[in-house]
């Protein structure tokens, strides 16, 4: 049965008539308790979901929606590593990646817990073994610069955190990351660097990415032309994937290699060897505790019930508006700069995720599914895009994200960032009113005919919905559990669109054309069997570099 004709779906329906005559700031006005009442801890973190346009009786239908949909039983099947990434038969298994020690998992014949310790123990000795200085470059020298190369999950994940623990790196070794085929990225990162002090991580699940594939033959080439010795690839290249055989047949020993495995999806991944940067960064230790963080989301996600559960009701609120007020645009403004790529990567998690239109059934399912992610950090994007959050003809809802405190005390800096934050949350759900707006301009001196001609220019609508998430500060644990707490997200709606959240054969399209269009590009011949723009841009290109 189609979701759509669920009696929750029906009755949510319904009832957005009765919510859409409501305007937030007077259901402020009516409950004093309101931001006690729709506000959930968890941990060291606070989702205050207060400012959106619901009343109890909507989360009451929302839960009914998640029940209806089986929520609980899809859950219960991801975690007991059921195959529900049907189309690839695969099981979605990353939540055993930060499971405590004695976990043990018996899957397909493999024994996970044991598995994932020990990679888990082959990072920590590789970890130890840079940071001391006893692993030596070809010159004797210690390894001070580490570049990883991957793309997607093999990027973004590491990426954004090393960026956003940036604090809590003890200075041993820099990080680099490449992921871009254009050119620029790989010789701009290695400009500046020392091959005989530099390890590179190749990072690729399949192995097998073009762009990663590349980046890495031109680094080591880079390599090769200072060291000269093959024989010094062994102390400059490692391999985070989960194809031994391509990692070989790129020259990379096994002995090197740090393995993951199928039941990782390249988004979910960077609790895998994938974070071996972020490992050589903060050190094996922050690492662990940025698991043991993930792991602390995990349980809350099991355990607390629907409506006090902080995944479950972030999912709920994005599906209200995405499906019942046509809204299908969602920012993420953290009020932080260390987490200046967390809108980028959650991009990747949601929009790679749910970006689907075909059902379980293999029918299409007829109604919006993810929607567009974007956001940048507050308070740039203040000045930015937020006159299109205010006065826009639509709304936007946008989720906060605020540490109480800074990791860098400087004056009053931390006291007007938060006050920014709270404010646009306030200004987004209150909105300003024809008479406030009229008194500012009057109280200004300002003459009536000019207040007449100003004033639709100076009302806001607010009634404009905002999820605000605090937490004490950015540490290795709270990042831990915010993005864990993002991907449980996903997943509820996942299974209430009743589509598969973890394959992404939308991205394979573009590769198989590229592929087809490279060699033409290369060619003796003018491009002719695409359509004529196709044609008409290969064949610019191939005139510009004089073919
Ligand atoms: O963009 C498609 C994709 O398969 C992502 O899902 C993945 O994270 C990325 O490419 C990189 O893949 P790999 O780690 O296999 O190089």
């Amino acid at each position: 049965m189609s979701i759509q004709n669920s009696p929750a779906w029906k009755a949510l329906a319904s009832h957005k008539q009765d919510v859409e005559r409501l305007h937030m700031k007077e259901l402020f006005a009516d409950d004093a308790e309101r931001f006690e009442r729709f506000s959930i801890r968890t941990g060291d973190l606070l989702l205050d979901y207060s400012k959106n346009r619901i009343n109890g009786k909507t989360i009451k239908l929302l839960n009914s929606l998640a029940e209806e949909a089986d929520v609980e039983g899809y859950r219960a099947k991801m975690f007991a590593g059921r195959k529900i990434n049907f189309t690839e038969q695969r099981a979605v298994l990353h939540t055993a990646l930060r499971q405590p020690e004695s976990f043990r998992m018996e899957l397909d014949g493999q024994t996970i817990g044991c598995d994932v310790r020990e990679v888990l123990a082959q990072m920590r000795s590789f970890c130890g073994l840079i940071l001391s200085g006893e692993w030596k470059g070809y010159s004797g020298k210690a390894i001070t610069d580490v570049v990883n190369i991957g793309i997607g999950g093999s990027d973004l994940g590491p990426y954004m955190v090393t960026e956003a623990l940036r604090p809590f790196a003890d200075g041993a070794v820099k990080v680099h990351f490449v992921s871009n085929i254009d050119g620029t990225h790989i010789i701009e990162t290695l400009r500046g660097l020392d091959a005989d002090t530099t390890l590179f991580i190749i990072a690729s699940k399949t192995f097998t990415t073009q762009e990663t594939l590349t980046n890495a033959h031109t680094a080591r080439k880079w390599f090769l032309d200072k060291a000269v010795d093959e024989s010094f690839i062994a102390r400059h290249f490692v391999a985070v994937s989960t194809n031994q055989e391509k990692v070989e047949e790129f020259g990379i020993d096994a002995h090197n290699m740090f393995r993951f495995w199928d039941w990782v999806g390249g988004r979910y991944s960077l609790w895998s060897s994938i974070g071996l940067a972020i490992a050589l960064y903060v050190g094996f230790e922050r690492f662990t505790e940025l698991l043991a963080g993930a792991h602390a989301m995990d349980e809350h996600f099991l355990t607390a019930p629907f409506e006090n559960n902080i995944p479950v009701l972030l999912a709920l609120l994005g599906i209200w508006y995405n499906n019942f007020f046509d809204v299908h645009s969602h920012a993420v403004i953290p009020y932080d700069q260390y987490l200046h790529r967390l809108p980028a990567y959650l991009q990747q998690l949601d929009m790679e995720s749910n970006g689907k239109r075909i059902d379980r059934e293999g029918d299409e399912v007829g109604y919006a599914t993810g929607p567009v992610i974007w956001g940048e950090p507050g308070t740039n994007s203040q000045h930015a895009f937020f006159q299109l959050l205010h006065q826009g003809p639509n709304f936007i809802p946008v989720d906060f994200i605020v540490p109480l405190k800074s990791q860098n005390q400087a004056g009053k800096h931390h006291d007007i960032l938060l006050a920014n934050c709270f404010a646009q949350t306030e200004a987004l759900m209150r909105g300003k009113t024809a008479k406030e707006a009229e008194k500012e301009m009057r109280d200004a001196g300002m003459p009536e005919e000019r207040i007449e001609q100003l004033l639709p220019h100076k009302l806001f609508p607010g009634n404009r919905p905002t999820n605000t998430l605090v937490f004490s500060e950015i540490n290795p644990f709270n990042l831990g559990s915010l993005i864990a707490m993002y991907e449980h997200k996903v997943f509820v709606q996942g299974v209430i669109w009743r589509i598969n959240s973890f394959d992404q054969w939308g991205v394979e399209l573009g590769k198989q054309l590229a592929k087809a269009i490279l060699p033409e590009i290369q060619g003796e011949q003018d491009a002719k069997t695409h359509d004529s723009s196709t044609n008409g841009l290969i064949n610019l290109y191939r005139q510009s570099r004089g073919s």
